[in-house]
């Protein structure tokens, strides 16, 4: 009966609003990781995994508890290796009538089970149907939240009815600190154990709690929860549990068709946070003063239809699009909720789902602060300054490798130096392989490019001469020196780097030793230091706005960085399409058709070639979009001014000919680079562009045999994806310090309805195929001018203002 409807079951018959709720009926242990990634509860403080109450880490189930930036560093070689901390695993909760064993996975016949995430509310809803060696069924329904209005508190629900039987039950309530990391195949191979000095105790009748230490730094981190119970007779509480985990059991009888309804209440503090002097008092204490499950969910509700409302992006709620957006939606917000900005907590690329890559941060913030920017720019602030106070560690590694300036690490952590892993596991034969692909320093110039994209859109000075541009200055400096000049051509070229694309780490034969004059990396170098030259100039002209004068720039400095942006070389093929990188001509063309047949999915194209002791090097393919990137994070206006700006030929009407090109030799091994050719395509193949669109809609939602949605989501898809319908398909960009909008969009929407923060104004859209709306709110607000195909348009507050559209015919770049 499981995965069938159960008359019995509230979720099944409770006609649960599709657009608004993500259900699972089935549960083939094969997706189970999925699910619980899928069913994550976080508030960008504080994460739990979707596992169930009474499962443990098998193999099947991964109970996963994390704090924002709650890293620990292990010994090892090149100065170990930091990850974020599975924390002690505050959801235990279990039962079984007398004499029976407890209730787990294994035991027992689930004869029902339906899990069901209410996005609305952040409300995670449970039932089943348990079946037991001795025929006694139970029925059990649960909700779980984890608070959007109090960060440390998550609360578990639990209604038990005891269907066809009566007499004793006992329920076991515990908090598991035996915990240890082994959600990806990284981390299990070595099980590492990041927490030691396991405390533990009982407070009065129905708190229990339990500390911890990491084994690296010494960070304490405390879980505390109180059980209530209503309903059932004669109830007794005793202590139980061993040295790792704590656990109260109490024991009732229970009546046939008797609720027994269990609260369990968990607070979760650490030695990291702001404002609290002991974690464990802290926990105690917050649990004690915790109000009802009703209460903390009525908080938690408000505090998500405020997020709702400030998140809002409806295309329809009969449309299939609706939910993977809400979903998206979600899980973005969990990760980086408001609490996320009063941390020092950075994007972490699987959100707060899971222990993939370690928890390290990569450069994939690159695809959420677009969307953020025109949302709650505070947070896209608040985690450019998280990279500020790492540019120490950055100057660092620049001069480690003999240069000059910033150098933000492929991947890092808490204190920012690199976290690179020198090998990783082949996913395809699980082997062990040297692993170059840390060797990329574009990481830098996505910060950059963030910070300038930043300040477009939000004007906001302060942010540009505290930090701005600082990060822009050290990383046009790193780059300067990087560009080495041969004279017989008056070009720079950069050697030695490696671009968005990892299956090119090297020329063939030279595998990690990098590449000359990679496209991106050059056209975005070029780009950089017309932004820090031009940020200078800003902060310049402001001359109370703090810290600039430190940053000195001499003459000579600006005008070799001038210099550089107008020299540096680009390789080209014939058609003028610009090469990934100086070489790049002379690879071999992959037999794509022989490798479709011998594999199908060929996502994995990279490890399975290594796998036959190829090497991708050798070969025109890509992971994911490389030179394409620069259409994904340009106008076709600004990227040909840049390629000309260079001294080269650059016709736009070339730019579908490039998508075609590069396009058809990429594997999209990356979820990130479906998002970026969804926006490519939109300016030259609609229908495609949607189809990459709603792939990427579906990258953790409807893919589970892309197995690594299990160690976490993938955060920059899941933004990215949102802001493809924000700013892509409604063509709105910030230029001149003016908002403009182009709307286009695709056949398959009719609407598109959201609501946009442009320099602390709140506007809101709604586009169709004919019209634009907007909606301001009332107040003393100045009218705002912005540009609808370029006509100026007035928006005085509390004004509702609709301005037709002529449509423009496909194909046209918008
Ligand atoms: C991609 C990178 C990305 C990383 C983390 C890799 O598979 O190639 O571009 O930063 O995943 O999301």
């Amino acid at each position: 009966m499981r995965g069938e409807l159960d008359p019995g079951c509230v979720l099944c018959t409770g006609g649960l609003p599709a657009s608004w709720v993500l259900s699972y009926t089935d549960g083939d242990p094969a997706g189970e990781g999925t699910r619980e990634t899928m069913l994550t509860l976080g508030n960008g403080y504080l994460a739990a995994r979707g596992a169930a109450p009474e499962a443990v880490a098998d193999g099947v189930h991964y109970p996963g508890t994390y704090l924002a930036g709650f890293h620990n560093r292990q010994p090892g070689p090149d100065g170990g290796e930091e990850s974020i901390v599975n924390l002690p695993n505050w959801l235990p909760l279990t039962f079984r009538p007398a004499a029976g064993q407890w209730y787990a996975p294994e035991h027992g016949r689930l004869l029902h089970e339906h899990r069901a995430l209410d996005l609305r509310c952040g409300l995670y809803l449970r039932e089943l149907l348990v079946l037991d060696p001795a025929g006694r069924r139970t029925r059990i329904r649960q909700r779980r939240l984890v608070s959007m209005a109090a960060p440390h508190l998550a609360a578990l629900e639990t209604t038990l009815v005891a269907e066809n039987w009566s007499g004793p039950l006992e329920i076991r309530s515990g908090i598991d600190g035996g915990v240890r990391n082994t959600n990806s195949p990284a981390e299990a191979a070595t099980s590492r154990r990041h927490l030691t000095g396991i405390g533990s105790g009982v407070d009065g009748p129905d708190v229990i709690w339990l500390t911890a230490t990491t084994t690296g730094a010494g960070h304490r981190v405390a879980a505390a929860a109180r059980a209530t119970l209503t309903g059932g007779e004669g109830a007794s509480r005793r202590r139980a549990g061993g040295t790792e985990d704590v656990a109260q059991v109490v024991t009732l009888d229970a009546n046939t068709g008797e609720q027994l309804v269990v609260e369990k209440t968990a607070a979760v503090f650490s030695s990291r946070d702001a404002a609290v002097d002991e974690p464990l008092a802290a926990a105690r204490d917050e649990v004690r003063r915790a109000g009802s499950f009703t209460r903390l969910l009525a908080e938690h509700t408000a505090a998500w239809r405020d997020l709702w409302t400030r998140f809002r992006l409806d295309v329809g709620e009969s449309h299939p699009w609706q939910l993977p957006i809400r979903v998206h939606t979600f899980h973005l917000l969990q990760t980086l909720s408001p609490y996320a900005a009063e941390l020092d907590a950075g994007v972490p690329a699987r959100g707060l789902h899971g222990e993939g890559y370690h928890g390290h941060i990569f450069w994939d913030e690159l695809f959420v602060y677009p969307y953020l920017n025109l949302r709650f720019p505070e947070l896209t602030r608040a985690l450019l300054e998280y990279r500020h106070r790492r540019l120490t560690a950055a100057r660092r590694q620049a001069a480690d490798t003999g240069g000059d300036g910033a150098l933000f690490p492929w991947q890092s952590g808490t204190s920012g130096r690199d976290e690179s892993p020198r090998c990783s596991v082949n996913p395809v034969n699980g082997e062990w392989m040297p692993d170059h692909t840390g060797r990329q320093p574009h990481a830098n110039l996505a910060i950059a490019y963030s910070v300038w994209r930043y300040w477009e859109t939000t004007a906001d000075l302060s942010f540009l001469a505290e930090s701005g541009l600082e990060l822009l200055v050290a990383t046009a400096r790193y780059w300067a020196a990087a560009a080495s000049y041969d004279p017989a051509d008056d070009r720079y070229d950069i050697r030695g780097v490696t671009g968005p694309d990892e299956y090119h780490d090297g020329y063939p034969g030279r595998p990690g030793q990098g590449l000359d004059n990679c496209a991106y990396v050059n056209v975005m170098v070029a780009w950089v230091l017309g932004r820090a030259e031009e940020a200078y100039a800003v902060v310049g002209r402001h001359p109370g706005a703090v810290s600039w004068r430190t940053i000195a720039v001499d003459d000579a400095e600006r005008a070799r960085w001038a210099h550089i942006a107008r020299r540096l070389r680009l390789a080209f093929l014939p058609g003028g399409i610009p090469a990934q990188f100086e070489g790049y001509r002379d690879l071999a063309e992959l037999d794509w058709d022989r490798y479709r047949r011998r594999y199908g999915d060929l996502r994995l194209l990279g490890p399975l070639l290594q796998t036959e002791g190829d090497d991708p090097n050798r070969y025109k393919i890509s992971k994911q979009a490389d030179v394409l990137m620069l259409l994904y994070l340009f106008s076709a206006e600004e990227l040909t001014a840049l390629v000309r700006q260079l001294g080269y030929a650059f016709d736009p009407a070339s730019i579908p000919a490039i998508v075609d090109y590069y396009l058809s030799r990429t594997t999209h091994g990356s979820t990130l680079s479906r998002v970026a050719h969804a926006w490519v395509l939109a300016r030259t193949d609609r229908r495609r562009s949607w189809e990459m669109l709603l792939a990427a809609l579906g990258t953790d939602l409807t893919d589970p045999a892309h197995s690594s949605t299990r160690e976490g989501i993938h955060l920059g898809a899941t933004a990215g994806t949102l802001d493809i319908l924000q700013r892509c398909y409604t063509g709105l960009e910030v230029r001149g310090d003016v908002l403009r909008l182009n709307p286009l969009l695709p056949d398959c929407l009719d609407h598109l309805d959201c609501v946009i923060r442009y320099r602390n104004r709140l506007i809101g859209l709604r586009i169709d195929h004919h019209t634009v709306r907007f909606t301001t709110p009332p107040g003393a607000d100045p009218p705002i001018t912005v540009l609808v195909h370029e006509r100026p348009v007035e928006l005085a507050a509390g004004t509702t203002v609709a301005v037709g559209l002529h449509r423009m015919p496909a194909g046209t770049v918008p």
